[in-house]
């Protein structure tokens, strides 16, 4: 048994990692990883309304967690975007979020505290500056740097999955986290922390195909279970290849070498009818400002598989 001692020695030097997910098929993909990964140390899973309602991705999170064995604290954030209506993404992930694999009822449930209050306490709390992921819509992180900007000071930075330097999946130029939330979005970029940008130019550069989808599903129990939501997903198809969207932003966290990427200045669309939610992405710096984030503009793909399958198979 581990004292108290080598507890605090074996939680040293890991990175401290907030996630805020909409589960979501590649949500629980990226998320399986994190938990798993030894350099890691995932303080908390907030959900946000984004993929199916709150309601849902609240309880796939803690379907997953349950499942993982993990006590990670589970927080429910917003039930709706800042300013929009949801529209959700459930012709992709299925009715529950999480359609493909009969998960137990969790018996836990989420903390008393909201999204936003638990990631203050626990950034304001920190002894070393936390890094956010959020793999779905920009709400709660919106919220969160707008109630309480104290919180900038203990973020390392946000690396996000959501844009594209060309065109969109949810409307011609608008990323579905994006477009769900451009509101949200762009007080995000507009906010001072460091922010990388795993988009569509990443997310739909390495896809995965049946004989990667064969290798997960013989790793483990989770490998067993991701494929399972595979077979449901309608992110791409099995068939032709499947895209891992959210799991490019832990990729980068864990491996950001695999990227080729570019510090630029992006803005975020609000008001056109026509491009709202469009992260137009300064390339060429014509704007001559200061970059606000960092883009990911390519991957190694072989290498991004080979990774991918290599980290599901430390999961249980
Ligand atoms: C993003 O949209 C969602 O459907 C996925 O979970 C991912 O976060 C990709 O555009
Ligand atoms: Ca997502």
């Amino acid at each position: 048994m581990l004292g108290e001692v080598d507890v605090r020695v074996k939680t040293f030097n890991k990175r401290k990692l907030i996630i805020d997910t909409d589960p979501g098929i590649d949500d629980a993909v990226a998320i399986a990883i994190a938990l798993f990964d030894e350099t890691l140390d995932v303080k908390l899973i907030t959900t946000v309304a984004g993929n199916v309602n709150v309601d849902k991705t609240t309880q796939n999170a803690l379907k997953l967690v349950e499942f993982f064995g993990k006590n990670v604290p589970v927080a429910k954030g917003a039930d709706k975007p800042l300013v929009l209506e949801l529209e959700d993404a459930s012709e992709i992930h299925g009715k529950s979020g999480l359609d493909g694999y009969e998960f137990k009822l969790p018996n836990r449930k989420p903390i008393e505290d909201r999204a936003i209050v638990a990631m203050k306490k626990i950034i304001m709390e920190s002894d070393i500056p936390i890094t956010l992921m959020p793999i779905g819509p920009l709400t709660n992180i919106a919220l969160l740097l707008s109630v309480y900007p104290e919180v900038k000071g203990n973020i390392q930075e946000i690396v996000l999955m959501g844009g594209s330097t060309t065109r969109g999946n949810k409307t011609p130029m608008g990323e579905f986290n994006m477009a769900t939330d451009p509101e949200a979005a762009d007080i995000v970029f507009r906010s001072g922390v460091p922010i990388v940008m795993c988009g569509l130019d990443v997310g739909e550069d390495a896809l995965l195909y049946p004989e990667d989808s064969e290798r997960i599903k013989r790793l483990n129990k989770t490998g067993d279970m991701i494929y399972s939501l595979f077979k449901h997903y309608r992110g791409g198809s099995l068939h032709k290849g499947l895209k891992m969207y959210d799991s490019f932003a832990i990729a980068y966290i864990l491996e950001p070498e695999m990227f080729e990427t570019q510090d630029c200045y992006v803005a975020v669309e609000t008001s056109s009818p026509l491009t709202k939610g469009c992260t137009v992405v300064d390339l060429n710096n014509y704007w001559g400002k200061e970059p606000n984030a960092k883009v990911c503009l390519g991957v190694d793909e072989d290498r991004f598989k080979e990774w991918l399958i290599n980290a599901i198979a430390k999961c249980i």
